[in-house]
């Protein structure tokens, strides 16, 4: 099929890979994966890349003397799949600059949190921490400051008094799956241009990013 060519970068369960697999079955997303690609030999996404019949690599860091090593190492091979987009999606390793600059704009990420609140880890607790009403997730750019690129769209979700980290990150997961497809979809169309200052949507700068609505499309405003 051709489209866009799409390497995933995946650390753990790989649930986000899989929403993509699935929207490209269903004809949501025009394009395929070419490669995933991982810091974790014997991770969950590396498995259903492998069911997939997919190309997939670990890298891990253990042997290389400092992160720009293993960066070279692993995205040497990301290279060599010759992506038109590499999606981090659930990659726990920080990325060093030689790396970002290579790629960028052409990697995206999905972090699980309301840009720019609570970028870093753990953000399901530090929105409940912070007593924010709304949480959510975003999909940025990737630039070489850590989770601080132009956010392309993000899904929102209410904080309710009964929540714990758990149940934020249980209501979210469904609704990262569907922003990041959709946002992948948007790209793979050629209607949303990720850049590292200044995205585009139809050609025109995107103001602000784009909500995933209930209709799991994506909208202005
Ligand atoms: C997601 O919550 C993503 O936002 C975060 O890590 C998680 C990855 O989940 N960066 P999965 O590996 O795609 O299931």
């Amino acid at each position: 099929m051709p489209g866009l060519r799409i390497a995933v970068l995946a650390s753990g369960r790989g649930s986000n890979l899989q929403a993509l697999l699935e929207a490209i079955a269903a004809g949501r997303l025009r394009g395929r994966v070419v490669g995933v690609f991982s810091d974790r030999p014997g991770c969950r996404a590396l498995a259903r890349a492998a069911e997939a019949g997919l190309p997939a690599r670990a890298v891990s860091p253990r042997g290389f003397p400092a992160r720009a090593a293993h960066d070279e190492a692993l995205f040497s091979e990301v290279a060599a799949v010759q992506p038109d987009l590499i999606v981090c999606a659930g990659y726990l390793r920080i990325i060093g600059e030689d790396a970002v600059r290579r790629f960028m704009p052409r990697m995206i990420n999905i972090h699980p949190s309301l840009l720019p609140r609570h970028p870093g880890l753990d953000t399901h607790a530090r929105a409940l921490a912070a007593g924010d009403r709304e949480h959510g997730a975003s999909v940025h750019v990737v630039t070489p400051a850590l989770d601080a690129g132009p956010v392309l769209a993000q899904a929102r979700i209410a904080i309710g008094p009964g929540d714990t980290p758990e149940t934020l990150a249980e209501r979210l997961l469904p609704r990262e799956h569907a922003l990041l497809t959709a946002c992948v979809a948007l790209i793979a169309e050629g209607r949303l241009l990720p850049d590292a200052e200044c995205p585009r949507l139809d050609g025109a700068p995107l103001r602000r990013p784009l909500r995933l609505g209930d209709d799991n499309r994506l909208h202005e405003g």
